[in-house]
């Protein structure tokens, strides 16, 4: 029988820090693909082809209308970067900023899963009642360290979560993702989710960039 190269175990005290910088490092990587996204808006293409005509304008040349350009492209970066940081804060000043109580209640039918490999921590999954339907649980905080990926982690993770909640007898669990999360899509369809709406996240940011998040389901059979 082949060893496994990681454990999966049940999130204690001394992983706090680890818990949350993965949770960041992971959020973070993102930060490229929603910059994209912002350039690929059709208000924002008119409002830079503007700009380059004004600066064309006040020059009357190319190359300082260009750099005049790159610079507002790269202050866009940072202000993309800036929100960015405003989200990963959101999520470690929610559950995360005390797992034990969000997670480990014995009362309630929740739990925070980590993944350990030769003592590192190397990936995270948590379920819990879903606050936005009620009935149904959520998964939630799934991420694996960059160097450990597409080698079944995740899988197995959302696995452990998904057997707890059919041992408590949880028939519904949902998660929510989003357009620029692309590698997870095809993890949770995959693990039988389906894709069950799509919605604009209501926040000014969000419908400025056209920033779709999507809900999945997972129905578990009692047999
Ligand atoms: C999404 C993430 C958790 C996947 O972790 P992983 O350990 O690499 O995933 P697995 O190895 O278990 O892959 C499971 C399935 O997803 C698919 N998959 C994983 N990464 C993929 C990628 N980059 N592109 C396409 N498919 C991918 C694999 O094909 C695999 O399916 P298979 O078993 O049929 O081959 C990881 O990329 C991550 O942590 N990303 C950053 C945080 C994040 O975005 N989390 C999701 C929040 S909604």
């Amino acid at each position: 029988m082949c060893e496994m190269w990681y454990q999966i175990r049940e999130y204690r005290d001394t992983d706090y820090a680890s818990v949350r910088e993965l949770y960041s490092t992971g959020f973070g990587e993102h930060e490229g693909a929603v910059y994209v996204l912002t350039l690929k808006q059709h208000w924002v293409q008119t409002v830079l082809l503007g700009l380059l005509v004004l600066f064309l304008f006040l020059f009357g040349s190319l190359l300082p209308s260009v750099m005049c350009l790159s610079g507002v492209l790269l202050i866009g970066r940072f202000v993309v970067a800036y929100l960015f940081k405003q989200g990963v804060q959101l999520g470690l000043r929610e559950d995360l900023q005390d797992i034990r109580t969000s997670y480990m209640h014995p009362d309630q039918i929740s739990c925070f899963w980590v993944a350990e490999s030769k003592g590192f921590l190397v990936g995270t999954v948590a379920l819990l009642p879903c606050v936005t339907d009620p009935g149904a649980w959520e998964l939630k905080r799934i991420s694996v360290r960059k160097g450990f990926r597409h080698r079944g982690l995740a899988r197995a993770l959302c696995q452990t979560a998904l057997q707890f909640a059919a041992r408590h007898k949880v028939e519904r669990v949902v998660l929510f993702t989003s357009v620029v999360q692309s590698d997870a899509h095809k993890l949770y369809h995959s693990l039988g989710f389906h894709k069950e709406k799509e919605f604009i996240w209501p926040s000014l940011c969000a419908r400025l960039i056209n920033f779709i998040v999507f809900k999945y389901a997972y129905e578990i059979r009692s047999d």
